[in-house]
């Protein structure tokens, strides 16, 4: 009994401490992608992307809703739309073209590419 009544409020306070540490790391990741997502946007942004892209409309180029349908479960997508951002291409979703972007970082054009095919 003393026994119970000792280790019961330990257990409680246990669980809600766990509790408030899982709530804050759960906080933490949902701001760090809010703001990760900010951040590619305003990438975007920069690299002159949204003169020619919008997330869900189709403007010179495919809205980025579309090309993330079009690659949804492909294993390789991220390397592929990568290739894409970076060499520029033509005859996928129509007859323009879309400027080759060599001057962005590779670790920038995998930014993008993981962005745009995360567009919902
Ligand atoms: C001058 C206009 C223009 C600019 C600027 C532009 N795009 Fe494009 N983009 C296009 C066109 C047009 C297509 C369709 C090409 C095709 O049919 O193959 C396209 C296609 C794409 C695709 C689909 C590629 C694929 O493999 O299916 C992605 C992803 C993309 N653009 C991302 C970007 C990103 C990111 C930027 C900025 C770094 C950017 N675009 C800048 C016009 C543009």
């Amino acid at each position: 009994m003393v026994m119970n009544f000792v280790a019961n409020p330990d257990i409680t306070v246990d669980r809600s401490v766990r509790h408030f540490i899982f709530k804050a790391a759960s906080l933490a990741f949902a701001v760090f992608f809010a703001t990760s997502g900010q951040a590619n946007e305003t990438l975007a942004r920069k690299s002159d992307c949204l003169g020619c892209h919008a997330v869900a409309a189709k403007l010179v180029g495919p809205s980025f809703r579309d090309v993330a349908a079009k690659y949804a479960g492909q294993p390789d997508a991220v390397e592929q739309v990568s290739t894409s951002i970076r060499s520029g291409g033509v005859g996928k979703w129509g007859e323009i073209p879309m400027p080759p972007h060599a001057k962005l970082s590779p670790a920038d054009v995998k930014k993008l590419a993981v962005w745009v095919l995360n567009s919902k």
